[in-house]
């Protein structure tokens, strides 16, 4: 069911930890994060240390979208529920590099133990390789990431991050690009991206695939 409520804006910084939050929970049951950080507990500790990362470059470097919980629905609560967010990156501008972020190192520290800090810097390298091996050249828009928090799934917050990003792009006549697993190709289809290329990364992690939507208009 759309909710007709569903109101995009940039977040401020101030909500880019909140937005993080929303974003860890969305991408816990992922199968690429599964397999990156395999432990349930890590997994719960260093997804909101990593999306903090990828949403301050995405901020810094083009856009962090959201959807707030409309104020009839957050009641008393001072600060809006983040509903939703979407990592959107210019041309030119899509590396966040996380791994590499040493502003982010004593954060991870305290979020996991060292070997699991160990297999999680190795395992997210090798998808940042197979990321990058593929990634296009042509100036392009990248959606780094989409999460909307479980309970807000199927109202049309998704659909609404991703077409706000969509429209800017049309409008500045650039296409978009964005990675995902095999499982939301149809999803993303529905928007007018098309598969473009495989990626491969190997050691037990499952396949996701580079897609690319040509502007419209
Ligand atoms: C994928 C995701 C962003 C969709 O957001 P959402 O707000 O639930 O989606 P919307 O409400 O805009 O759209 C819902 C529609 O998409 C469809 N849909 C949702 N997931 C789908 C999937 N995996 N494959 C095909 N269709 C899907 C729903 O069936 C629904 O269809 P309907 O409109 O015909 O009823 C959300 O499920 C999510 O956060 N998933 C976890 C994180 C993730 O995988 N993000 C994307 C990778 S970058």
């Amino acid at each position: 069911m759309i909710d007709d409520d569903v109101r995009v804006s940039r977040a401020t910084s101030e909500e880019l930890p909140r937005c993080a939050t929303t974003m860890a929970e969305a991408f816990h049951d992922n199968a690429e994060f599964r397999w990156i950080i395999p432990d349930e507990d890590t997994r719960s500790s260093l997804l909101p240390v990593f999306f903090g990362s990828s949403l301050r470059h995405a901020a810094a470097a083009g856009t962090v979208l959201v959807v707030r919980r409309p104020p009839s629905a957050a009641g008393e609560r001072s600060e809006a529920e983040i509903r939703g967010a979407a990592a959107w990156c210019p041309p030119g501008r899509w590396r966040p590099a996380w791994w590499r972020d040493l502003s982010n190192a004593p954060r991870m520290f305290f979020a996991a133990a060292p070997p699991q800090l160990r297999r999680f810097a190795r395992r997210g390298s090798q998808v940042d390789r197979a990321m990058r091996d593929v990634h296009p050249e042509t100036p392009h828009w990248y959606l780094a990431g989409v999460g909307v928090s479980s309970d807000a799934r199927g109202t049309g917050v998704g659909s609404a991050l991703i077409r706000a990003g969509l429209d800017r792009a049309d409008a500045q006549g650039l296409p978009v690009y964005l990675e995902c697993v095999r499982e939301l190709i149809p999803y993303y289809e529905r928007f007018g991206f098309e598969e473009i290329a495989r990626i491969d990364v190997g050691d037990g992690c499952p396949d996701q695939v580079g897609m690319w939507r040509e502007p419209v208009g």
